[in-house]
């Protein structure tokens, strides 16, 4: 048995789960269920990234104490994971003692590692510069515009400190090789190139602790300042499975995929990989950077009042379409646009009219014109075969083209025929259509397992009922 290790990025507490959040860790579970399908042995991690300045003041400002904040915060996320059926193995919280054991274990290592050019890793320094609080990371006046963070529309802080530097300028030449070697694949395509740009254009040592954070883990070997937020994150990868000595670290590393959104890219694939060099850790095999989406051609945001709630979409749609809905607007890896109308459509014409509806009339002529009992073993008119291909590409908006077409096939092909009439006068005939037709639906089942782990589950126990019933609307419009 093969093993296959798939991580989420641990999401900030600073507020509740959103629709962004919900978005990585459905698509992270899509492919989670497929390899297990497949008989891979998986290890699928998600958690929250807890420590660093925003957090702590936004627990300041919701007047409460920070580990409470957090306790709070981090349940939303188990409860919204919960009710969108995320099946993860492990949920890491960066505030928990293993995982502190695992940063201060790696600060200790980074102390007296070398670089490829044979100099100490780590080094001290000034750092003097910008630093926003948004995005927890540090900045040049090129990143900035009219004077604010362009992401988080925040004025970044000037920080004057002592931090603990480490050398990423000399993993350059390392980097350049990985990259090239594709030893740690960059997908989709595009994002490969945007990183080779980072490496050339922009690498420069970096900060690995601050001081004045009192919200984070202590540095060992210098307990006046605190491991920077990132690399205490990036590290979670490593310490949920007991890194440095641990069965499930020799089992399940290296991490096979690293799926992100494409805004911390850098992070994943710059900065994680040089550190995990400097301790000679193998580099994950793979990282995917997914799209953006925007609501409204805007960025989703309270001011603005276009919030899509994940808990909105589970209450109207169900578990199931949510997850469906999510990852069937536009293609994965690429960014689009959503709103509650084109969710609202696209749950109409894809499922009540399209699956449901399928599902629906095939079933009632069963139960009304052949006693319950699907008439004839015959096979699926239409061979569903590019799951695994496409899956294994982290194709999952292509599948679920797949899935559209076979159905619209089969709703065509049901009218066309005028099914519900030719049962009337050429019954045998119609029992085989109806029969190849059940095969079919058979097979969507299977397909759309990862996807839909209830309706495949709904509709495959529909069809081996010793008799056969239309049952209630597997997407109901209300
Ligand atoms: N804590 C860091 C990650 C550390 S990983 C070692 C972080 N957290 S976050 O809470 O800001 O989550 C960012 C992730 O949320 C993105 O990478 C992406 O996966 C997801 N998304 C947030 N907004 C999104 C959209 N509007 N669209 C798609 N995904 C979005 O960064």
């Amino acid at each position: 048995m093969n093993k296959f290790y798939i991580t989420t990025p641990i999401f900030y507490l600073n507020g509740s789960p959103h629709i962004g959040h919900a978005y990585t860790t459905v698509a992270a579970d899509v492919l989670a269920r497929f390899q297990r399908q497949n008989k891979q042995e998986v290890f699928f991690l998600t958690g929250t990234d807890e420590h660093g300045a925003k957090i702590a003041k936004s627990a300041q400002k919701a007047n409460m104490e920070v580990h409470k904040f957090c306790d709070k915060n981090a349940q939303a996320f188990l409860k919204l994971w919960e009710g969108l059926g995320i099946s993860y193995d492990d949920f890491l919280r960066t505030s928990e003692p293993r995982h502190e054991e695992a940063v201060k274990e790696f600060l200790n290592q980074l102390k007296s590692a070398k670089t490829p050019k044979n100099r100490p890793a780590l080094y001290e320094d000034e750092y003097s510069g910008l630093y926003c609080e948004g995005c927890e990371a540090y900045k040049t006046e090129s990143d900035i515009e009219n004077g604010l963070c362009p992401e988080h529309k925040i004025k970044p802080i000037t920080l004057k400190e002592r931090n603990w530097f480490f050398r990423l300028l000399d993993f350059e030449e390392s980097l350049k090789k990985q990259i090239g070697l594709k030893k740690m694949k960059i997908m989709p395509e595009g994002r490969q190139k945007e990183v080779a740009g980072f490496i050339k254009h922009g690498l420069t040592d970096i900060a690995i602790s601050r001081a004045n954070v009192p919200w984070g883990i202590k540095v060992p070997f210098d307990e006046s300042q605190t491991v920077y937020v990132w690399v205490d994150a990036l590290i979670n990868y490593l310490s949920a499975l007991g890194w440095p000595k641990s069965k499930k670290f020799e089992k399940f590393w290296p991490a096979d995929l690293h799926l992100i959104g494409k805004d911390i890219l850098k992070f994943h694939a710059v900065i994680w990989p040089a550190l995990l060099m400097a301790l000679k850790i193998e580099l994950p095999k793979s990282i995917f950077a997914h799209g953006y989406f925007t609501v409204g051609d805007e960025k989703m945001s309270k001011s603005v009042g276009n919030v899509i709630s994940p808990e909105h979409l589970i209450k109207q749609f169900g578990a199931d379409a949510t997850r469906y809905l999510l990852l069937s607007l536009y293609p994965f890896g690429q960014d689009g646009d959503i709103t509650i109308e084109k969710i609202n459509l696209k749950y109409k014409s894809a499922l009540a009219n399209g699956l449901g509806n399928l599902v629906s009339r095939v079933l009632n002529l069963v139960e009304t014109e052949f006693e319950g009992v699907i008439p004839v073993a015959v096979p699926s008119p239409r061979n569903l075969k590019n799951r695994n291909k496409l899956l294994e590409n982290e194709e999952i908006y292509e599948a679920i083209g797949e899935i559209e077409d076979a159905v619209a096939f089969a709703n065509q092909y049901i009218e066309k025929n005028k099914l519900w009439q030719i049962v009337k006068t050429k019954k045998e005939e119609a029992g085989i259509i109806l029969s190849g037709l059940c095969a079919l639906i058979c097979e969507i089942a299977k397909y759309i397992d990862p996807i839909m782990p209830n309706i495949s589950k709904d509709i495959t126990d529909r069809l081996s009922a010793k008799k056969i019933t239309k049952g209630e609307p597997l997407f109901p419009i209300v």
